[in-house]
């Protein structure tokens, strides 16, 4: 599957016009401040992710200066296994089709699978565990529909829990609903990531030596199977958590280590090579993705070349050119790559395809 035409209309600072893409490798090239970011930001939205940093508000999306209720409208044609034409329509919410049909934003990830790693990707080996809790939830919920959707339901039950402590009342019942979605995230989460270690050994290259990645299961530690060691380490904080006001036990505190030689990744990588590593991890996940439904996910990565040396880049092109995946890479530099198609995008608008009007 891959995006194979784009149109979008009214959105930040890129200019109507229709481009078409390559089913392969698209490098799309510009200055800073050309609209790179905003059109991956375009992509991630219309795939059902919604805006690229979690903080954004969805209502700074429309072009600054359209009127009192400005309005960006995203359109898509996707290719390949299925054919299909998909819209989002942004204002203060953002609202998603698929063909004539209105479609929520988890269908819309199941229908398209779509792996992002932005400009600080390097968070997924350097920064908090919040990241590395999200690449596997991104896999999940893109694997397999149920685990957004017991992701969601925990949430629920967690927030709820939290209300509970702070108003210093009993949580059993809200305990027992934790119990059983956690600890199936749990099982889910040790799966995905036995398949991401797996599947990282092809990507050796990327790294000086092979990471290893443990999971480690957030204030859990008492038993093996999930279940049992769910309920016992909640046995275990029950008074802790009272008295913190806080849910201790749970995949809201999991996280990753990343060891390279058995030492911390953060320690033993330069900047340089954590991007490799991180740049890894996404090639593993849709390896990932790829094995288990059996089509290939299209891969968007946001300053693709910075802080690579240039045994980097080529090594990450070539890798990404194997996958066979449809990729969009944006990057502030001039790159010729053989079997890369260049986009080059400049004040908001791509030079080499003049506007069609699609409206
Ligand atoms: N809602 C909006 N309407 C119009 N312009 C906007 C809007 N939001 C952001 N911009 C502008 O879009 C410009 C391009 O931003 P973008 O981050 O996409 O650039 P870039 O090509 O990724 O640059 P860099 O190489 O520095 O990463 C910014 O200069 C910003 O002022
Ligand atoms: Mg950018």
């Amino acid at each position: 599957m891959y995006f194979s035409d784009t149109y979008f209309h009214n959105f930040r600072n890129l200019r109507q016009g229709r481009v078409s893409w390559s089913s392969g490798f698209n490098l799309i090239s510009g200055p800073n401040g050309a609209g790179k970011t905003n059109f991956i930001e375009g992509l991630n939205l219309i795939s059902g992710w919604g805006p690229i940093e979690s903080a954004t508000k969805i209502s700074s999306v429309p072009a600054w200066g359209k009127g009192s209720e400005p309005k960006a409208s995203l359109w898509a044609r996707v290719q390949g296994e299925e054919s299909m034409d998909l819209f989002a329509s942004i204002s203060v919410k953002c609202s998603l089709k698929c063909g004539e049909k209105a479609i929520g934003a988890s269908a819309m990830r199941a229908k398209i699978p779509v792996l992002t790693f932005l400009s600080d990707g390097m968070s997924l080996i350097r920064g908090s565990a919040s990241a590395r809790r999200a690449l596997l939830d991104r896999i999940g919920a893109i694997i397999s529909p149920s685990y957004a959707m017991r992701l969601h339901d925990y949430r629920k039950a967690l927030r709820q829990k939290t209300v509970l402590l702070r108003r210093g009342r009993e949580t059993m019942a809200a305990d027992r609903v934790l119990v059983q979605l956690g600890s199936w995230l749990w099982a889910a989460r040790e799966e995905i990531l036995k398949l991401l270690s797996s599947a990282l050994e092809s990507y050796a290259e990327l790294t000086p030596c092979p990471m290893e990645l443990l999971f480690t299961r957030g204030g859990g530690g008492t038993a093996e199977g999930p279940s049992e060691d769910f309920k016992g380490s909640l046995a275990v904080k029950k008074n802790r958590e009272r008295d913190l006001r806080t849910p201790l036990v749970g995949p809201q505190r999991d996280d990753v280590r990343i060891l390279c030689g058995g030492i911390n990744a953060v320690l033993f990588l330069s900047r340089g090579q954590s991007r490799r590593a991180a740049s890894a991890l996404i090639l593993a996940a849709s390896a990932v993705v790829e094995r288990r439904i059996g089509r290939k996910p299209i891969l968007i990565f946001d300053e693709l070349t910075s802080e690579l040396d240039e045994e980097g880049r080529n090594s990450l092109v070539e890798a990404l050119l194997k996958t066979d995946c449809q990729v969009f890479g944006a990057s502030a530099d001039s790159l010729d790559y053989k079997g890369v198609s260049v986009h080059r995008l400049k004040d908001g608008m791509f030079l080499e395809q003049p506007p069609v009007n699609m409206y």
